[in-house]
């Protein structure tokens, strides 16, 4: 791989080196070597992830929060060490503002159950027409729990939010939440998320980012953005599963009542009655992912150690690369073109099924997602019911592009 690395636009970056960090990529895939390019749904782990959970397992772990002794102190200590790296990383005000939740999905539910008990019946809550099921189911059961308002914002043709439909679904000041992708796992588009910030500020509303997508490439920074919420998913920053974050502004975690019950998010229990630890510990009942969360935290300085503006420049690079390339393929269509796009293309090609796509990709090594990408709504917006999705990490390089490009060629000339 490191010969590409003179060659391309991508020369700057050491790819090879990366590479090397994550052993699953020298894999061979139905006898082809593996093309990861299914980053979007879930990234692979360097070995510093790997190794960091192992050792924790091996040589530094017990239940966190409850023991007084060593082993028990220790790992509280590595467990909210993490605590203050994610409020580093997301440039927040403080550290009480990180609740650890399982995902990013389990972070929208949280907001949409607590802070939607915050809301008034009458009260509206817009999302978009391009958001992931998590971020739109949650506010559907807030909406027929609650007797709340949800709005759709539209998206133009090119794959943008629609700012100016935005602003008119603003003007009667009943909107309580703008709940918005800050990347679209189907078209890329970044949002201009401090635009929407201020739109919502203005009209008196709140305003969450689902940042699953976007803090993988980009630095994030909830305090520029002029965010309320911010939630993010471990596994697609080659972090592990089970592991997600919700930052919110500790005034609107204080007044939102508990998620779930149970232990940890207690003050006191009595049979007649409980009180609520402090943010964020209320909203963390049970004993959490302990393991899952110190990985978090090897994934995120593993990420900072190669540095997030060299991750920003090579995926665009990439990027950039692919949909030339792409454009070359005859019959393919990449869908929709947004002012400012990640790396995550998604394309159709003539009337071959996207899911023969993936499968005939597969067959050659090549791992893409085929589907409607979790986001229903979106597919019937643009008039598909799926597509295939290529989707790049840090490891990925030109030459896998390039693998992917020439086999879709072979695909189509397989089917025309
Ligand atoms: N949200 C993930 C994706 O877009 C699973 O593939």
């Amino acid at each position: 791989m490191s010969a590409i690395l003179e060659k391309g636009p991508v020369h700057q970056f050491d790819s090879a080196a990366i590479r090397q960090q994550f052993p699953i990529l020298a894999q061979k895939v139905h006898d082809r070597p593996l093309v990861f390019l299914d980053s979007a749904a879930s990234a692979q782990k360097p070995n510093a992830v790997i190794d960091c959970m192992a050792d924790t397992m091996r040589t530094q772990y017990a239940n966190i929060h409850r023991g007084l002794h060593w082993m028990s102190e220790r790992t509280t200590e590595a467990y909210e060490g993490v605590r203050d790296q994610v409020a580093a990383f997301l440039n927040a005000p403080s550290r009480e503002e990180i609740v650890f939740t399982r995902n990013s999905t389990e972070a929208i539910n949280l907001v949409a159950y607590s802070f939607g008990a915050l809301l008034k019946p009458g009260q509206a809550v817009v999302i978009s027409e391009m958001e992931h099921h998590a971020n739109l189911v949650p506010w559907q059961m807030l909406r027929d729990r609650a007797g709340i308002e949800l709005r759709i914002a539209p998206i133009t043709d090119e794959g943008d939010l629609d700012l100016d439909a935005l602003q008119d679904i603003l003007s009667d000041g009943q909107v309580a939440l703008v709940a918005i992708t800050h990347m679209s796992n189907v078209l890329g588009s970044v949002t201009p998320a401090r635009q929407i910030a201020d739109m919502a500020h203005a009209a008196g509303a709140q305003v969450l980012f689902d940042g699953s997508q976007f803090v993988v490439h980009r630095k994030t920074d909830v305090q520029a953005l002029g965010a309320d919420f911010y939630t993010f998913t471990g596994h697609k920053l080659y972090g592990p599963t089970g592991i997600g974050i919700l930052w919110a502004r500790k005034a609107l975690l204080d007044a939102m009542p508990p998620f779930m019950g149970g232990g940890d998010m207690i003050s006191t229990v009595t049979f007649e009655r409980s009180t609520w630890a402090h943010v964020p510990h209320k909203f963390e009942a049970g004993t959490p992912a302990i393991i899952e969360a110190i990985g978090l935290g090897a994934a995120i300085s593993w990420v900072e150690k190669v540095g997030m503006e060299a991750v920003t420049a090579h995926e665009a690079a990439l990027t950039s690369y692919a949909l030339t390339r792409l454009a070359n393929v005859p019959g393919l269509k990449v869908i929709g073109a947004p002012k400012d796009r990640g790396g995550v293309i998604s394309f159709t090609m003539d009337d071959v099924h996207p899911h023969d796509i993936a499968t005939l990709l597969d067959r050659n090594g090549v791992a893409v997602r085929a589907g409607h990408h979790c986001a229903e709504p979106l597919m019937r917006r643009l008039g598909l019911t799926a597509t295939a999705r290529a989707s790049f990490g840090i490891y990925t390089v030109q030459e896998e592009i390039d693998v992917l490009a020439d086999t879709l060629v072979r695909i189509r000339n397989f089917f025309v």
